[in-house]
């Protein structure tokens, strides 16, 4: 049987944080991993974190298995923080502790298969890496809408124009705020056409946010994804823990589904902890049991995660600067304006090799790049870099057709 095995090439993201590793230069500069770092390069455990594993600790609660749907404080926490205290949200919401948000992505996605097999899944182009994987595992179809920025705003006209070829029935995947890979967010503005388009054509919204607290503050992110849910019959949430409670290894997240009516949501519950009970049975406790006492009293916690978001604010103006004071191209200009942890560099994968071998600078070969895995006094350096290696002929404005890492013609 070992024989027959399929052999999926090595992961991209893998291989380049192998090689990163291996390189001996000491002014070298990981922006390929997909954690938020401190001034001093470590991904910090918030004090709020360490505060509450102190409590559970002294607690000391039993071991035994718990629910199929996880810790019963987190999940209502969950739903409160994505929500808002709104009755009459919380009354049409299920909610299932899931293994990060990946588990949360993978049960919607073998719940959706279950319900209407033949849906397609509408994802962005560029999009997250793991959403195709996650989507087409359980059988599902997979397309992809432009999601780029024309003129300095994200280009509504053809992410719309490409879902017009969805039917009822299929699902759109939207990033609730801090979109990976490229920084670039829906107005409130343009959440409100994408929840009405949805809303008039049938379209279900699975909104992925991951990255909650890291755009514009904790309810501001939440902001499109309320109107999505208070304007569609249903809507499917992942939700993740890993980046603003610095909860990574824990794999703590949650599966949201909100129907049209309690009664709607009646039959959730069962279906997804079927799918867990065949797949790992129950979540891990120990990241929903910190968040759940987090969540009951969160402002020390919201401080924090505002310190986060001001400390990459930071990092995308000073990068900014450095790059005008360079005399860098203003296809530049989107680091300083995107949102979250990443941005996409207007470079193709020739430049971001050149940026490797010749700097020791590690972003993905489509252009990504994690800001907030950067420190200060890396600004400069990576400044220059960019410069050096972007010797760009033309900016031409991008046309319809063309994706955003292809919008630039480079010499070589
Ligand atoms: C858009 C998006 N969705 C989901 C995830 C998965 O989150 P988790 O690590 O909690 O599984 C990530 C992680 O990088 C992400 O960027």
């Amino acid at each position: 049987m070992l024989d027959r095995l399929p052999q999926p090439g090595s992961d991209p993201l893998w291989s380049l944080i192998s090689a990163f590793r291996a390189d001996p230069r000491p002014g070298r500069m990981d922006l390929v991993v997909g954690v938020y770092r401190d001034e001093s390069g470590e991904t910090p455990v918030p004090e709020a974190v360490r505060r509450a594993e102190a409590r559970l600790a002294q607690a000391a609660p039993s071991k035994a298995y718990r629910a199929l749907s996880g810790n019963a404080a987190f999940n209502a926490g969950m739903v409160r923080l994505l929500l808002g205290d709104v009755p009459a949200r919380l009354a049409r919401t299920h909610a299932m502790q899931s293994v990060g948000g990946t588990g949360a992505l993978r049960l919607l996605a073998e719940m959706i298969a279950a319900a209407r097999p033949d849906a397609t899944v509408w994802s962005s182009d560029p999009g997250y890496i793991n959403h195709r994987p996650l989507m087409t595992a359980p059988g599902l179809r997979f397309e992809t809408y432009r999601l780029r920025e024309d003129d300095r705003a994200l280009d509504l006209d053809a992410m719309l124009d490409d879902l017009k070829a969805a039917v009822p029935g299929d699902v759109v995947l939207l990033h609730g705020c801090c979109h990976n890979p490229s920084g670039i967010d829906l107005s409130e503005p343009q959440w409100a056409e994408v929840s009405a388009f949805c809303a008039a054509r049938g379209l279900i919204p699975l909104v992925d946010m991951a990255y909650q607290g890291f755009g514009d503050g904790m309810e501001a992110d939440a902001a499109g994804l309320r109107r999505v849910v208070d304007e569609n019959p249903t809507v499917l949430i992942a939700a993740s823990c890993s980046k603003n409670m610095g909860l990574y290894c824990e794999r703590t997240g949650a599966a949201l589904v909100v129907g049209e009516s309690p009664a709607a949501i009646a039959p959730v519950g069962p279906l997804l902890e079927r799918i867990a009970r065949a797949s790992y049975s129950m979540p891990p406790e120990h990241g929903a049991a910190i968040a759940a006492e987090i969540l009951v009293a969160p402002e020390s916690w919201l401080r924090e995660v505002d310190a986060m978001r001001a400390r990459v604010n930071g990092l995308r103006s000073a990068l900014g600067d450095a790059l005008e004071a360079e005399g860098a191209d203003p296809a530049f200009a989107g680091l300083r304006r995107q949102k979250g942890m990443f941005s996409l560099l207007p470079l193709g994968p020739e430049e971001m090799r050149r940026l490797r071998e010749e700097f020791a600078i590690y972003g993905t070969d489509t252009g990504r790049i994690n800001v907030a895995g950067l420190r200060h006094e890396q600004i400069a350096p990576l400044a220059r870099a960019l410069h050096a290696v972007s010797r760009i002929r033309t900016f031409a404005r991008p046309s319809p057709a063309a994706p955003l890492q292809r919008q630039v013609e480079l010499i070589g």
